[in-house]
C-alpha cells in the first residue's frame, strides 16, 4: 500500500538550504522538528516570519483579535493583477462590508439551491470520465473540470461547456502557467523596495480572465434591471445591499468577487477531490464503504446525511492535504508569542499543513484513517488542530459549499468507477496555488457496473 506521507523528511537544515528547497518543494522539505514544534522562528535580513503550531495562538490570530493580525501583503500582491480589491485580499472596513454582502450568498438556504447544480456536474463529470476509455487518467485535470463546472452552474446557472466557461477555464489554465498565482513568499526575504515584477503574459491572461467575467458580470446586471435574471448566486450576491449603507456592489466590484469565487472556489475543491480519490484509491476497504454508501444518495439535498462515511473520508483528505496549505497575516503591533517579544510587521505562517500532521495534537497523524472523525480522541484534536477552511471571521465564506461538493462528486465518482494506483507514480505534494501533486495524480479507472 503506498503511504499517504510525503517522502522522508530533512532533519534539520540551515536557512540558506531551506529557501532553496522551499524554491522546489515547499512541502516535501519540510523538516521533522516541525511537525512537533509550536512555534518557528526564521530570521531573514528584512522581516522575521514565526510558524505557529500552538493552537491558543492559533486563536489569538484567527478568533479572539483578527483585526490586529490582517492578511500579509506580501502574499496578496501577487494575487492583486487578478483578483483586484477581491475579498479574499482586502482587509480592514472594506473586507468587513464585502463580507456582509456575500455571507448571505452562502447560507443553508441558499446552500439547498446549489444541490441540483452540484448533482448535475457530478453525473456530468462520471460520463466524461466514461468517455475516457481504459488506462491511467491524471485525475487533477478532471477534478478541476468538475469543480469549474460546479462554480459555473452554480453562480451564473451555465455549465463548463457554456462557450465564455470554458474560454475562463482555459484562460485561468494559461494564466496559472504564466504565474503561479499563490506565492508563499512568507519565509523568502522579498524586500518591499523590490519592484513587483508580473510576467508581461501573465498580465495579458490575467487582463483576458477579468474581461471575460466582466462580460457575464454585465449580462448578468442587465437580466436583473430586466427582472428576468436566473436565482443564483451571482445574483443573490448582486442584488443584496450591504445591512449597514443599504449600498450595492457595483460591476467593477463583483468582477473581483467573481474572480476570487472562480478561484478559490474550483483549484481548492480540485485539489481536495484528487487527494481523496488518491487516498481512496490506495485503501480500498473504504473506497468499497464509500461505493456502498454512494446508494444513498438522491436528488434531495437532505440525502447528504445519508452519507456519514464518505463525509469523513472527505475530512480525513482535507486533513492529510489540506488544499491551502498555509495562511499568512502580519502582526500591525509588537506582540508576546509564548513569552517571545514579536516586533510589528512580523508575518505570522498559520500551516494546516503543519497543525494537520501534528504528532502532539493527533494520534498517528500521518495515517488516512476516517474512523478517527467517529472517535472522541479525533474530535478532540479536531476542535484544537483541525482549520482546512480557516477559522473565525475570515473563515472560508465557500466551507459549507465545499463539503457538500465534495461528498457529492466523490459518492458519484466512487459509485461509478473502481480507483486503483498507478504503479511507478506516487504522487508528491507541492504547494501550487493549492496543494498538487508534482506530475499530477495517475489513477487506473475501472466502470463499477462492467466488473
Ligand atoms: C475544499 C475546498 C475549499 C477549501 C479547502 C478552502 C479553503 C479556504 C481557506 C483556508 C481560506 C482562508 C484563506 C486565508 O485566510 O488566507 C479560504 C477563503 C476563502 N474561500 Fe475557500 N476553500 C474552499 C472552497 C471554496 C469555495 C467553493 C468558495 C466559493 C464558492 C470559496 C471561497 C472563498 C473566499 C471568497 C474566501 C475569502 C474569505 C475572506 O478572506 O474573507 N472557497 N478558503
Amino acid at each position: 500500500m503506498i503511504p499517504p506521507k510525503p517522502p522522508a523528511r530533512p532533519r534539520r537544515i540551515p536557512l540558506w538550504r531551506y529557501l532553496r528547497l522551499f524554491r522546489q518543494d515547499i512541502l516535501s522539505a519540510q523538516p521533522e522538528h516541525l511537525y512537533r514544534t509550536w512555534m518557528a522562528e526564521f530570521r531573514t535580513p528584512f522581516f522575521r516570519s514565526y510558524l505557529i503550531n500552538d493552537p491558543a495562538l492559533v486563536r489569538r490570530f484567527l478568533n479572539e483579535r483578527p483585526d490586529d493580525f490582517p492578511k500579509s501583503s506580501r502574499v496578496t500582491e501577487g494575487l492583486r493583477l487578478l483578483l483586484g480589491q477581491s475579498v479574499f485580499v482586502t482587509n480592514g472596513e472594506i473586507w468587513k462590508r464585502q463580507r456582509r454582502i456575500i455571507d448571505p450568498a452562502f447560507e443553508g438556504g441558499r446552500l439547498r439551491d446549489t444541490y441540483p447544480a452540484m448533482l448535475a456536474a457530478a453525473d456530468s463529470a462520471v460520463a466524461r470520465l466514461g468517455r475516457l476509455g481504459e488506462g491511467p487518467v491524471e485525475i487533477e485535470a478532471e477534478a478541476s473540470h468538475a469543480a469549474a463546472d460546479i462554480i459555473f452552474r452554480t453562480l451564473f446557472s451555465i455549465p463548463i461547456e457554456h462557450q465564455i466557461a470554458s474560454e475562463v477555464f482555459a484562460a485561468f489554465r494559461a494564466h496559472q502557467r504564466a504565474q503561479p498565482i499563490l506565492n508563499l513568499g512568507a519565509f523568502l526575504p522579498l524586500p518591499r523596495w523590490m519592484p513587483r515584477l508580473f510576467r508581461r503574459d501573465a498580465k495579458t491572461t490575467a487582463a483576458r480572465i477579468r474581461s471575460l467575467i466582466y462580460e457575464l458580470t454585465a449580462a448578468r446586471l442587465a437580466e436583473i434591471a430586466k427582472g428576468t435574471a436566473p436565482n443564483d448566486l451571482a445574483t443573490k450576491i448582486m442584488t443584496t445591499s450591504d445591512p449597514e449603507t443599504g449600498v450595492r456592489f457595483d460591476l467593477r466590484e463583483m468582477v473581483d468577487q467573481v474572480a476570487i469565487f472562480f478561484l478559490a472556489g474550483h483549484e481548492t475543491s480540485a485539489s481536495a477531490l484528487s487527494w481523496a480519490l488518491y487516498l481512496l484509491a490506495t485503501h480500498p476497504e473504504w473506497q468499497e464503504k464509500v461505493a456502498s454508501e454512494a446508494r444513498g444518495l438522491g436528488p434531495g439535498f437532505s440525502s447528504l446525511s445519508n452519507l456519514k462515511v464518505t463525509g469523513d473520508v472527505f475530512r480525513e483528505a482535507l486533513r492529510l492535504y489540506p488544499p491551502v496549505p498555509m495562511m499568512v497575516r502580519e502582526a500591525v503591533r509588537p506582540e508576546e508569542f509564548r513569552a517571545r517579544h514579536v516586533e510589528a510587521g512580523a508575518q505570522i505562517v498559520l500551516s494546516p499543513w503543519h497543525m494537520h500532521r501534528h504528532e502532539r495534537l493527533w494520534d498517528n497523524p500521518d495515517a488516512f484513517d476516517p474512523a478517527r472523525w467517529q472517535s472522541d480522541a479525533g474530535r478532540a484534536s479536531a476542535r484544537e488542530a483541525y482549520m482546512p477552511f480557516s477559522s473565525g471571521p475570515r473563515v472560508c465564506t465557500g466551507a459549507g459549499f465545499a463539503m457538500a461538493e465534495g461528498v457529492v462528486l466523490l459518492s458519484k465518482l466512487v459509485g461509478a468507477y473502481t480507483f486503483a494506483p498507478v504503479e511507478g507514480k506516487m504522487p508528491v505534494p507541492v504547494a501550487h496555488l493549492t496543494v498538487r501533486a508534482q506530475e499530477g495524480i495517475w489513477l487506473a479507472l475501472t466502470r463499477r457496473d462492467s466488473n
